[in-house]
């Protein structure tokens, strides 16, 4: 077994985390009542079709090509556990998170399966059960952070007093150390507000809310600075401890996190080409001749072997064949072939564990309504001007994603909000006019 102390600096005890035994469904003790939740990616391919030329020339409109962005992936991963999904730019990291989570745009073809506790997911049933937190941040700037975790609890569980979402929202906050900004704005580049990490962790705290069980984060430490990035990364693995289903992208961790992920896969190209334990990493690529040098980030040195170079044509043909080389002795390793028995596994436990949906008592039509009126209102109480339309549009767009309210209820919101301050300046406008 590969020896892994010296990528763990002494100072680095502050990244210990609580890790549960990573066993398999049937192995998980009979004394945990719980029964552990999983996921699987089962051949995803995603492909997308665009037409040659221009709108206006019909000749080169017959032309399409034709674009695979995912090939083949099959993934595993059990509640309890974080899985850690690296790659350059461009090898589909995002799109793989956008395919898991139901929320890929209907202009591509997918292929393959999603199975949560070993049930296929229908198409309207991804939004319910997986918590997505974005790359960016859209939150609304002129509202402080007690009052955007305030609203996403109100629009996600119906009733209860005034206390218990207070409660509720306390708890989050404390759970993320967001406390000591509870009652500063979020803000923006214009006019400040809280940091970008803490921005992050508002993202992360208004997802939890929901309650999810599977979660998962696309770059969740791109423009933070290392001891920032670490905390989320260290953050999001506790999260996991609990009984979660933690999947999250990121371009370049530090090598003391290497063991704090159960599973670690690399994409290249849109193809898997490892997916398994960081000692299997280790493993793996020595067995393929490629061992991690002493002293060297084992993130760094395998992301760069299993980049494709395309600054000039002969590199790229040498990368190439080497990335599929890594690629094919992957699919013929026992990690891969353990992958696809594990979901196969799970579809036919006996006793399957439920779906694990998001909190599903949410408040009905007309209390989303006024939440959302409160919410605009109160936002722009700051500025005294409406909130902007794109970024209420971007609000908009990613909560609805997340469930909680349909994005029409969020335009009626926001028409009723701006009526008076159109009525008021046609008043002017033809006082002004008329006089
Ligand atoms: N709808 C689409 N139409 C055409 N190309 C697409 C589409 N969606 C994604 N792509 C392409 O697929 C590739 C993978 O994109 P994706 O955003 O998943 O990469 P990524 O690994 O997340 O990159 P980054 O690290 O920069 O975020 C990119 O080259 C992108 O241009
Ligand atoms: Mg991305």
């Amino acid at each position: 077994m590969s020896e892994l102390r010296f990528l763990t600096p002494a100072g680095s005890s502050e990244l210990q985390v609580n890790r549960s035994s990573p066993c398999s469904l049937e192995e998980a003790p009979a004394a945990a009542s719980k029964p552990r939740h999983s996921l699987g990616v089962l051949h995803a391919s995603y492909s997308v079709s665009h037409c040659a030329g221009p709108w206006w020339d019909i000749a080169s409109r017959r032309h399409k090509w034709t674009r695979q962005i995912l090939k083949d992936v099959s993934l595993y991963v059990e509640s309890g556990q974080i899985m850690c999904i690296l790659g350059s730019s461009g090898s589909g990291k995002t799109t793989l998170l956008d395919a898991m989570s139901g929320r890929l745009r209907r202009t591509g073809t997918l292929l393959g399966d999603v199975f949560v506790n070993g049930r296929a997911l229908r198409r309207e049933q991804f939004q319910d059960c997986f918590s997505y937190v974005l790359q960016s941040d859209t939150l609304l700037s002129s509202l402080t952070v007690r009052e955007t975790l305030c609203y996403t609890a109100l629009l996600a569980v119906r009733g209860g007093s005034q206390g218990f979402f207070q409660k509720k929202v306390e708890a989050v906050m404390a759970e993320l150390s967001l406390s000591h900004v509870a009652d500063r704005l979020i803000g923006n580049y214009s006019f400040g507000g809280i940091s970008h990490g803490e921005r992050r962790r508002v993202s992360i705290a208004a997802q939890l809310l929901q309650d999810p069980k599977v979660m998962l984060f696309d770059e969740p430490t791109t423009g933070l600075d290392c001891m920032t990035a670490n905390q989320i990364v260290v953050l999001i693995a506790e999260l996991a401890r609990r009984d979660r289903i933690v999947i999250v992208t990121i371009h370049q961790p530090r090598s003391e996190l290497f063991q704090l992920f159960d599973k670690i896969a690399i994409l290249s190209c849109g193809e898997l080409v490892f997916c398994g334990t960081p000692v299997e990493m280790l493993d793996f690529f020595s067995g393929c001749s490629y061992p991690c040098p002493e002293h060297s980030n084992p993130f760094d040195f395998y992301m760069d072997l299993t980049s494709v170079d395309t600054q000039n044509k002969e590199r790229e043909i040498e990368t190439y064949k080497r990335v599929q080389m890594i690629e094919s002795a992957y699919k013929e390793s026992t990690m891969y072939r353990k992958t696809l028995e594990d979901i196969e596994r799970t579809k036919h436990l006996k006793t399957l564990p439920v779906i694990p949906f998001k909190t599903k008592d949410s408040p009905g039509a007309l209390s989303k309504l006024c939440v959302l009126l409160s919410c605009v209102v109160t936002g722009c109480s700051e500025t005294c001007l409406p909130c902007p339309v794109p970024v209420l549009r971007a609000v908009s767009d990613q909560e609805s994603e997340d469930g909680l309210y349909q994005k029409w209820q969020m335009l009626l919101a926001y028409v009723l909000h701006v009526l008076p301050f159109s009525v008021i300046a046609t008043m002017i406008f033809c006082s002004v006019c008329y006089w």
